[in-house]
């Protein structure tokens, strides 16, 4: 990462470290400010002084915490390199980098290391109410480096160190960086700048981040209504809605209008019936998703478990055995869901308020990559029928309320994945 002190690069490094995990790669963030922090506070502990670490450590003109940082900094990515090469497959340098030297310095250590590939993601901010609204999370989230100190204080300090910061800040620049593999990030998803991208996984990284948006906003999920075959207890297939599945499609326009006002939405639902019938009264713009379509459930589309575990015992045994991974025969498993789904992330970073109306194991797979869920939890969790799930984005992570309409409906949590 590469930018000044309250520019995102942590929320950016989280996202990406989310969004990479979700697609099944071994990532780990490796933070230089822990490491000062961890360093600071067991040489306090040994010589029972603290150290001052207010802006005064970031002074550029402090030349022997100049020196303690960058020896931090190299042994934050020495960390990383030992990671790497024990199996990880990103690790990313969570760090203000923001000078040429210091690049240069991490892309000669990183040259030497055979197989290794460096990219930069610079955030470049110029928006002071994102810059503001980044220095109040710092100050207001109980960062240890303003522990127990008042928030004006608190703020005034972390002013001065990114003043320090500024001195010396040399962003990427098309000419003098043109030999680098960089991404330039100008305040969040305005304006986007590759160099020298090489390979698939760097142009993934830069394909997601130029979707990223600040907006606030907010993510809705709700399965369809009750539908035929969950009354039967039946798996995939495209039957209607049931008798009650249509009193939630007729109650659920009122239950958004009520938390939304007249804010904005657009709805995606799946190509399935059962789906598109649900959103069918709700007031907004609609698009119907082909990758939204439920789980295939393959041979045994249309049977219910009972059918599956007399008709395929193995199956049934081994889909228990791991879940995540167990694809039904000509048909599916979670982890395909999880690939399919992957345009449908990206989209859903791009957009503003959206509805998803679509189907449960989808929805798991979509809520655990907003949760940051791990493959082992996905296949469990609770998505229950005529409930709405709203999650609003934060700095780190998604808030999340669930609203349950008073309709009854089958608990369809053991078959209809
Ligand atoms: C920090 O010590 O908090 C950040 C160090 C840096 O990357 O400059």
């Amino acid at each position: 990462m590469v930018g000044l002190p309250a520019r995102g690069k942590s929320y950016l490094s989280n996202k990406l470290q989310r969004y990479l995990l979700w697609l099944e790669y071994q990532v780990k963030v490796f933070n230089v400010g822990q490491y000062r922090r961890q360093i600071y506070r067991k040489m306090a502990e040994e010589s029972g002084h603290k150290a001052d670490q207010s802006s005064n450590f970031f002074d550029t003109k402090n030349a022997e915490a100049s020196k303690a940082r960058e020896a931090m900094a190299s042994e934050c990515l020495e960390d990383l390199i030992r990671w790497l090469k024990a199996g990880g497959n990103v690790g990313i340098h969570d760090a203000t980098n923001s000078t040429r030297k210091r690049r240069k310095a991490l892309a000669d250590r990183i040259k030497r290391e055979p197989g290794l590939k460096l990219l930069f993601i610079e955030s470049l901010c110029t928006d002071p109410a994102v810059i503001a609204a980044n220095i109040a999370v710092k100050v207001a989230s109980g960062d240890p480096d303003y522990d127990g100190q008042p928030p004006e204080q608190a703020e005034r300090d972390f002013r001065e160190r990114i003043k320090h910061y500024e001195e010396s800040y040399e962003p990427f620049d098309p000419e003098l960086d043109k030999d680098q593999t960089w991404c330039q990030m100008v305040n969040v998803g305005k304006q986007v700048t590759v160099n020298r991208i090489d390979g698939y996984l760097q142009s993934r990284i830069a394909f997601y981040l130029m979707n990223l948006h600040l907006t606030p906003r907010s993510i809705y999920f709700t399965r369809h209504g009750e539908s035929q075959y969950n009354v039967e207890g039946k798996i995939g297939g495209d039957a209607p809605l049931s008798a009650q599945g249509e009193k939630y499609m007729e109650a659920l326009p009122e239950l958004i209008k009520q938390k939304l006002g007249d804010t904005p939405l657009t709805v995606w639902t799946s190509t399935l019936r059962r789906t598109i019938q649900t959103a069918s009264l709700l007031p907004y713009e609609k698009l119907t998703w082909k990758s939204l379509d439920e789980l295939d459930a393959g041979v045994c589309d249309g049977m219910t478990y009972e059918e599956i575990a007399e008709y395929y015992p193995e199956d049934y045994n081994a889909r228990d055995d791991d879940k995540f991974n167990y694809r039904y025969r000509g048909g599916e498993s979670y982890r395909d869901v999880v690939i399919r789904l992957e345009p449908v992330i990206l989209e859903l970073e791009r957009q503003e308020n959206i509805l998803v109306v679509c189907h449960q194991a989808v929805l798991r797979c979509l809520y655990a990559y907003f949760h940051n869920l791990s493959q082992e939890e996905l296949p469990y969790i609770k998505i229950p029928l005529h409930t709405v799930i709203k999650l609003t984005p934060k700095a780190y992570g998604c808030d999340e309320e669930r609203f349950t309409l008073p309709i009854e409906a089958v608990d369809t949590t053991r078959y209809a994945d």
